[in-house]
């Protein structure tokens, strides 16, 4: 058995039909590990060989889970900004790389593979920077748009056809950073961003999707440090009430070993000044959700870059890349394709394979086949 649950679920259809009492419905999804199973499963009730036929046959087709959770994809390998807390470690950084269409059009088919919300267009850089943005948003196939996102600092000025064309695209939603309204602090968090640039865009891009049914949902990342404490509430509140924010993340500062103590010292919010936060960011009728920083040791700790994989490959003890589903993949702008946590033991070029798909679920399968045990998992 693969998979079992109680059959309790309203059939209103089964009791117009003198069927039972109308709750004998179920809904059960096939785990992880059947992602690349083709065959026909069926359904039997426990404890008596009755077989549950669906439309009169005894196996059936199934929609198999997504093989990978995400993709987290950057279409560009630089940023505009030099924020001082930033993850990325950018001191290595001197030119700007850019995804081309031929390499993006391989990624797209990796879709079939993943879930909605799971292909991401920005993970560690800024996608905006990309000038040709909105032809690789032009090329993501209808009724795809669902499955991407990005998040961008809305630095850089746009014009509303750069708004429209995210709208067009049927993305599922946007993530905006906005960590102060104070333009002084703005120049200091957002090195080399301008306050008043970020605002037109937004405010912009919010009239845009305002005109449209099915724009993109708008979410918020807000870094919370010393300096913009006191203003949490009232921009949680504002992006709400002014900026349709559907979801707002208030975040600790991961910290990165490259950020300087200098601003540690300034700007770090410490551990003992998150309750007081939590406390009155509680009844603010704005969805948002607060992520703590760590409870041990958290102003001690000094955690790699984000980007620690493209500068050091990342070491691994040696071993073979584990392809349990579902997988979590990076892609670099060139293509280049990692399992997440595992770089150094997994890459492969999109660019190189003829069918990125089918030889993700060959690895998958042949995992699988190496060892009974891992298919169970
Ligand atoms: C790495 S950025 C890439 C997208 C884009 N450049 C931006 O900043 O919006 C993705 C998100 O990570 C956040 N971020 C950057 N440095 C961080 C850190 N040290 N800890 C936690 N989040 C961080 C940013 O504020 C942003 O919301
Ligand atoms: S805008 Fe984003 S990627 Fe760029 S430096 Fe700031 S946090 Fe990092």
């Amino acid at each position: 058995m693969v998979v079992s649950g109680v059959a309790d679920l309203p059939r209103p259809d089964n009791q117009a039909a003198g069927i039972g009492d109308g709750k004998h419905g179920f809904g059960l999804e096939l785990p992880p590990s059947h992602s690349v199973f083709d065959g026909r499963p069926g359904g039997e009730v426990e404890g008596s060989a009755c077989r549950l036929p669906y439309r009169n046959e005894e196996t059936f087709v199934v929609p198999a889970p997504p093989l990978i959770t995400f993709g987290a994809a950057d279409i560009v390998n630089n940023c505009n900004l030099r924020c001082p807390f930033c993850v990325v470690d950018y001191s290595e950084v001197k030119k700007t790389e850019l995804m081309t269409q031929a390499t993006f059009g391989r990624l797209l088919e990796l879709l079939p593979l993943l879930p909605d919300a799971g292909f991401w267009l920005s993970c560690l850089h800024e996608p905006t920077i990309h000038p040709g943005f909105e032809e690789l948003l032009g090329m993501i196939p209808a009724g795809q748009g669902q499955k991407f996102w990005f998040t961008t600092n809305l630095a850089r000025r746009m014009d509303d056809a750069m708004f429209q064309s995210w709208v067009d695209a049927g993305l599922h939603h946007v993530n905006v950073s906005l960590d102060t309204l104070d333009a002084e602090l703005f120049t200091v968090l957002r090195k080399h961003g301008r306050l008043e640039v970020l605002l037109d865009n937004l405010n912009r891009m919010v009239r845009v999707f305002r005109a449209s049914a099915n724009a993109p949902r708008i979410r918020f990342i807000s870094m919370v440090f010393e300096s913009n404490f006191a203003e949490m509430e009232g921009i949680v509140r504002r992006c709400h009430e002014e900026w349709m924010s559907t979801e707002h993340e208030i975040r600790y500062m991961y910290n990165v070993a490259h950020v300087t103590d200098e601003f540690r010292q300034v700007h770090l919010l410490t551990r003992d000044r998150w309750p007081e936060l939590s406390a009155r960011l509680k009844d603010l009728a704005a969805p948002h959700v607060v992520i703590c920083p760590p409870d041990e040791d958290y102003e001690e700790q000094r955690i790699n870059p984000s980007d620690d994989f493209e500068l050091t490959c990342f070491q691994l003890p040696a071993g073979p890349p584990d392809f349990t589903p579902p997988l979590k993949l990076r892609a670099r702008h060139n293509g280049n394709i990692f399992l997440v946590g595992q770089e150094g033991r997994f890459s492969a070029n999109v660019g190189t394979l003829a069918d990125p798909a089918g030889f993700v679920r060959q690895a998958v399968r042949e995992w699988q086949e190496s060892s009974p045990a891992k298919s169970a998992r």
